[in-house]
């Protein structure tokens, strides 16, 4: 069976590498229109011309830092402006930020990632929701983490902040349900992308990836395509739910 989105409008944040560009490459050769955020110009530069390729005149890329509300909200209202209206949403980006005890890595580190991965998830959402409810409803992935259900030593904020996100998932997919907004989260495990790859966290890395029952790091495309199917209308009865994508992560002994 072939995810069909021709038609609709897809919003990415974090889009220009790792999870959130695969996603992006799955939305542009499932039919969607893809807008994708990131703070970067080259890298946003090189992505949006490598998706053009893929399909040309489906992809606008736009500067924006999630944690800024009025930068997040100008973003979707230019997605909107480009391509008519909003269907479909992926809340992406996110930092894992300094490892270390809570009270050593301190409120600099606190707030950069709570301001991206849950500050920044919300202003989106606000946004993003009075647009579709304009459209007359929509899909909306955010992703967390299996950090969501379980923890990652030594990464407090990361871990409080996906926790979070899962709650805000749920309350807000209780109370959109009315105005056909589905709303969902997608839990990654250990995937090889840049954060995962990065100087600093490699080590973090193979110590996680060595327990998992899939014995190997998963692939971003293998989150993208399961995001792809919540945000199609194969996942219509599917709202407030957490898909965990990990490989058995969450089963390793
Ligand atoms: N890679 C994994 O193993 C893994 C596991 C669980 C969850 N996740 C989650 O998946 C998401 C993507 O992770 P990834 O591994 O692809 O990370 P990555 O670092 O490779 O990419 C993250 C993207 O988010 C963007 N971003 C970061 N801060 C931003 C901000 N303030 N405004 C706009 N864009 C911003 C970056 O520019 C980048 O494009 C994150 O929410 C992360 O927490 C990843």
């Amino acid at each position: 069976m072939q995810i069909d989105l021709s038609g609709k409008t897809a919003f990415v944040t974090g889009g220009s590498k790792g999870i959130g560009r695969s996603i992006a490459e799955v939305l542009v050769d499932c039919g969607a229109n893809v807008a994708i955020t990131a703070r970067g110009q080259q890298d946003l530069d090189e992505t949006v011309a490598a998706l053009e390729e893929r399909r040309s005149g489906s992809v606008l890329g736009l500067r924006s830092d999630v944690s800024e509300q009025s930068q997040v909200g100008k973003a979707v209202a230019d997605t909107v402006s480009r391509f008519g209206a909003l269907h479909l949403v992926v809340n992406n980006a996110g930092v894992a930020g300094e490892p270390g005890l809570l009270h050593q890595t301190g409120a600099a580190n606190w707030r950069r990632v709570m301001g991206i991965n849950l500050d920044g998830v919300a202003w989106a959402m606000m946004a993003e929701i009075e647009a579709m409810l304009k459209t007359g409803g929509g899909s909306i992935v955010n992703i967390a983490s299996v950090e969501a259900h379980t923890i990652l030593k030594q990464f407090p904020a990361y871990v409080a902040s996906k926790h979070a996100l899962i709650g805000l998932t749920k309350a807000t997919a209780s109370d959109y349900a009315d105005q056909r907004i589905r709303i969902n989260s997608l839990s990654p495990g250990v995937i090889r992308t840049p954060l995962t790859m990065a100087e600093g966290q490699k080590a973090v890395t193979d110590r996680l990836a060595a327990r998992i029952p899939l014995r190997r790091l998963g692939e971003s495309e293998e989150i993208a395509r399961a995001v792809a199917f919540l945000l199609s209308d194969l996942s219509s009865y599917t709202t407030g739910a957490d898909l965990v994508v990990d490989g058995a992560f969450l089963l390793r002994e």
